[in-house]
């Protein structure tokens, strides 16, 4: 009985720990886009945000990463671009900002503001998953 009970309060736990975790939604990645990426990558990510004409190096087309990769979304490597703090320390110079810095800065410096600009990222690679053409 007792091993019945410590089961039915752990479910009872989990899912309180599921429900505060859902009380906040996160952003959808079309909507962390439009908010964030499209000043410079445009709405429809085509390269031609207004804010991406005063930029030194061409703004990319995200719709043709895939087609650019022999066909393959290359979403880790993207993950990694946007975050961008692996790449700032590995080669230096860039102009897109740095946004897993961003991100987790915008929350603060605790753990789950690491997850949620983790998160942010995810959620954006997989909406530039859906916007690929051949
Ligand atoms: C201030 C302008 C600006 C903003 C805002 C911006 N980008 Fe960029 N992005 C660039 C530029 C410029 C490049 C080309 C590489 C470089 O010079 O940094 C780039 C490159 C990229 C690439 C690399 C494509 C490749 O093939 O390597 C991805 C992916 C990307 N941006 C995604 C995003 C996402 C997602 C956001 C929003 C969270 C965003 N960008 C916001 C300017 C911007």
């Amino acid at each position: 009985m007792g091993q019945f009970t410590a089961i039915v309060a752990t479910g009872i736990l989990l899912l309180l720990v599921v429900a505060s975790c859902t009380t906040q939604p996160s952003p959808s990645g079309g909507d962390l886009f439009a908010a964030n990426c499209a000043s410079c990558h445009g709405r429809y990510a085509e390269g031609d945000g207004p804010a991406g004409a005063a930029m030194a190096r061409a703004i990319p087309d995200l719709r043709y990463l895939a087609a650019n990769n022999g066909g393959v979304f290359p979403r880790g490597r993207l993950e990694d671009v946007i975050d961008g703090r692996a790449f700032v320390k590995a080669h230096g110079d860039r102009e897109m900002p740095v946004w897993g810095e961003a991100f987790a800065t915008l929350s603060g410096p605790t753990r789950s503001a690491q997850a949620r600009a983790a998160a942010n990222i995810h959620a954006l690679v997989d909406y530039l998953a859906t916007i690929q053409k051949d």
